[in-house]
């Protein structure tokens, strides 16, 4: 009796940070998780403490320390939960499997995707990285702004759709361009002013603006060809900016009217434009892709009086949608905004999009759909499997300011971690509808039995599932 008492009063003191269990090293780790597994709570060994505070949000708020060491003798079942380290540094091992790191790894990396090192039991064989951080990409530095992107050579099984985001300073261009694939922006942060016209010269002006005061942000859409400008206004801007083609980088994709202009004789640019060539010396050599504006617009609302009269007349369609203005499909875990040309954004025809908000501990339910999904975490902590066919299965950790793809078919869900903050993110599609398939709506509408003997599981079981997209679930 008595070594047992003090066996746990060692252990509270441990835990309650009294005491330092103080691991000689690995070999005492390994010894540890090996007894312990990593599904349950460990005992805090005190090395590299500093991790919970990069990676709070990847894991449950800690029980009660009652609680664990009532647990503490039982392990559970390892029914595909994200492992614990209990604020240590995520280590391969598994339910008796793996072993600890025994030379070097990337401890930020790995905090931030537990999935990667001590995946479920349920993920299998080989499926390629999904998962592209903008962290991880270039940033290209201007005057007035910076562009970093995620495109097929960071993300090869993202054939459809190509990422970026873009920072313009207050009042800063993006230049006149346009591209060879469709464009669709999600306004991040800040106000800016886009134009375009239409191959009918019809003209289009229109702010745009990110979420504020708790409404969503604005969204746009320029079909292939289109040209276009962005200006921040006075707070500056920065987009989320998604094109319909995986391989955006290619030449022939992207094409600016000051590059144009300095790659063609200048007396060709003169009798074009019908004025002397001793106007046009000012004409960059090097297209600025960014630059400052040298006179402030009218401020944000004001659109209307930058707009030049034009005898065409306006676009018949804007190529703005409010999302402020849409209103919320709700679901048990959550609400989603869907755009597309078939239902309410008639001019965005290969890009239909949703906005979706998952509440704590909420799913965005088993499903998949019929082209490549390409999708950017705006805030907030997820989990998702991607289920690929052919028995094999990989799970991924997300985290705001990655974007990542499920490649056409693949079955999927995503997990909101967090108990306590929502997670956000948008799913794009190069479609003109967006379109999926819920796996409990499919299963709710086959005959009973059909289900009932496939998945060993009784009639009355089968009979709770939902007939009807439940989206997210609470
Ligand atoms: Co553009
Ligand atoms: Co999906």
């Amino acid at each position: 009796m008595l070594p047992r008492l003090s066996q746990l009063l060692l252990a509270a003191l441990a835990l309650s940070g009294v005491v330092s269990a103080d691991p000689s090293g690995d070999e005492e780790l390994r010894d540890f998780f090996a007894r312990e597994g990593a599904a349950v709570k460990p005992l805090n060994l005190g090395r590299r403490s500093a991790a919970t505070t990069q990676t709070r949000h990847l894991r449950p708020t800690y029980e009660r320390e009652e609680t664990i060491l009532k647990k503490r003798d039982i392990t559970p079942p390892d029914i595909g939960q994200v492992a614990d380290f209990g604020g240590q540094d995520p280590e391969p091992i598994r339910n008796g499997a793996g072993d600890t790191f025994f030379a070097n790894s990337n401890h930020e990396i790995d905090a931030q995707n537990p999935d990667n090192v001590a995946a479920p039991p349920t993920d299998a064989g080989t499926v390629p990285n999904l998962k592209w951080s903008m962290s991880l990409s270039h940033t290209r530095l201007l005057k007035g702004g910076w562009v970093r992107e995620q495109t097929i050579t960071d993300l090869p099984p993202s054939k459809d759709l190509a990422g970026a985001e873009l920072r313009l300073s207050p009042f800063a261009y993006r230049e006149l361009h346009w591209h060879r694939v469709a464009e669709w922006g999600y306004i991040l942060n800040g106000t800016g002013r886009i134009s375009a016209i239409d191959d009918s010269g019809r003209s289009y002006i229109s702010d745009v603006h990110g979420p504020s005061n708790g409404s969503d942000p604005d969204i746009y859409y320029f079909p292939p060809g289109v040209p276009h400008s962005i200006q921040a206004l006075d707070q500056g801007l920065e987009i989320l900016l998604i094109f319909t083609d995986g391989n955006f980088d290619a030449t022939g994709t992207t094409f600016m009217l000051s590059d144009w202009l300095a790659h063609t004789p200048l007396e060709i640019v003169a009798q074009n434009f019908g004025v002397n060539v001793s106007e046009l010396g000012g004409i960059p050599q090097k297209d600025p892709y960014i630059l400052k504006s040298t006179v402030e617009p009218p401020p944000f609302g004001h659109a209307s009086e930058q707009a030049v009269a034009d005898p065409q007349g306006d676009v018949p369609s804007p190529y703005v949608f409010h999302l402020d203005q849409q209103k919320k499909t709700n679901a048990p875990g959550g609400w989603v905004k869907i755009q597309d040309s078939v239902t309410n954004f008639p001019v965005s025809k290969q890009l239909a999009s949703a906005l979706v908000f998952v509440e704590p501990n909420g799913l965005r339910e088993l499903h998949w759909h019929i082209n490549d999904e390409w999708l950017y975490i705006i805030s907030g902590h997820g989990r998702a499997t991607a289920f690929a066919g052919g028995s094999t299965a990989r799970t991924f950790d997300f985290q705001p300011g990655d974007s990542a793809v499920f490649p056409v078919s693949y079955g999927h869900y995503i997990k909101n971690l967090s108990p306590t903050e929502p997670l956000i993110y948008v799913e794009l599609f190069k479609a003109e509808k967006f379109v999926d398939f819920s796996a409990t709506q499919w299963l709710a509408l086959m005959p009973r039995q059909v289900v009932a003997d496939l998945l060993n599981i009784s009639i009355a079981t089968v009979e709770t599932f939902k007939k009807e997209k439940q989206i997210v679930i609470a």
